[in-house]
């Protein structure tokens, strides 16, 4: 059982797939079995009404961990354990998980008006009956800062924004706990991101909501975080406190990460751009994975993978961690 401050813990989970090509083939071709390790050995605690972040470039595993967590795959090895979140009359019970996902429009049957996407889950959980339900649609649509006059419309008649709200409606109409948001702003533009977060963090005051937020964009997740995890290559590279990361981030990878962010009080100061590409997750390198990229990178880390580990509250698996 987890502390009990601990809404989920993770502990040394992997999520490997058989790519395999078919059995004849691989005879044929003399080839052996391919396995592509999306998240592989992560660990990881989140607190009870905090936002834990994980940010990584695309195809680092995030969406696959997010999937973990809401029990959307399995996890080859390792577990996920749950404690608990206080019910409405305060008692706790098993936290209630809900996903988020990029595009809105795809997670919104366009047949149905607002009304009946965010009444399901009232009807679906038997949380109101009759009349009860409009009103419970009216109240979360004021919620998430759209009108109660638009539960009769359809989600095309709305903005990539606004259909976030949405979602953000549905999900809290379940009496969600736990919120796992798979990039939930990156389709927006950054002024309707910016509003979209700031409801998000308004939410979380006011419901006590705790969040796995997943970004590949360090800015966005900056003022959302209380704990931040950077993932390279199905692995977290650096974890620890937000802060302690944003300010004194140690591995050669979230540096990089940290260093494309605009810097407002001095845009035109140099920057060391991240190149490269991320390696196939099917031939990860066999020392540190960021090593092909890494301009500090020697021969212990072409053949010796870092662990995680260190000094405070932040963990860096890195051999040159300053
Ligand atoms: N069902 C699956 N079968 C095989 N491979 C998969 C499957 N799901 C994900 N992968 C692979 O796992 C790796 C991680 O994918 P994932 O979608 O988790 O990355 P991501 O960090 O979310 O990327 P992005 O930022 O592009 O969304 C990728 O190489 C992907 O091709
Ligand atoms: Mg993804």
């Amino acid at each position: 059982m987890p502390a009990p401050d601990t809404i989920l813990e993770a502990r040394d989970v992997s999520c490997h797939f058989d790519v395999s090509p078919p059995w004849l083939t691989r005879v044929v071709e003399r080839r052996g079995r391919r396995i592509l390790k999306a998240v592989d050995g992560v660990s990881f605690r989140v607190r009870r009404g905090t936002t834990f972040s994980i940010v990584g470039e695309s195809g680092c595993g995030k969406s696959t961990l997010a999937r973990l967590v809401v029990g959307l795959v399995q996890p080859t090895a390792g577990t996920i354990a749950f404690g608990t979140a206080p019910d409405a009359q305060g008692k706790p019970r098993t936290p209630r998980l809900q996903m988020i996902f990029q595009d809105p429009y795809a997670s919104l049957n366009p047949r149905w008006t607002v009304e009946d996407i965010v009444a399901e889950p009232l009807h679906e959980l038997k949380l109101r009956q009759g009349a009860a339900i409009s009103a419970r649609v009216g109240e979360l649509l004021s919620l998430v800062g759209l009108a109660r006059t638009d539960a009769s419309r359809y989600p095309h008649e709305f903005s990539g924004g606004q259909r976030q709200r949405i979602s953000i409606a549905r999900a809290l109409a379940t009496e969600a706990d736990l919120l796992v948001c798979d990039e939930p702003t990156s389709a927006l533009d950054v002024s309707v991101q910016a509003q979209v977060l700031n409801l998000m963090r308004g939410l979380q005051a006011e419901l006590a909501l705790t969040y796995v937020f997943i970004s590949h964009n360090l800015a966005v997740v900056r003022h959302m975080s209380d704990d931040l995890a950077v993932m390279y290559l199905g692995r977290f590279v650096e974890t620890g406190p937000a802060e302690g990361v944003f300010e004194g981030a140690r591995h050669p990878y979230s540096r990089l990460l940290l260093d494309t962010i605009p810097d407002i009080e001095s845009p035109n100061r140099e920057r060391a751009p991240l190149t490269g590409e991320v390696p196939n997750p099917i031939n990860r390198p066999r020392g540190c994975a960021f090593a092909p990229r890494c301009s500090l990178a020697t021969d212990l880390c072409r053949s010796e993978r870092p662990e995680l580990g260190g000094r405070g509250d932040v963990a860096v698996a890195c051999h040159h961690a300053a």
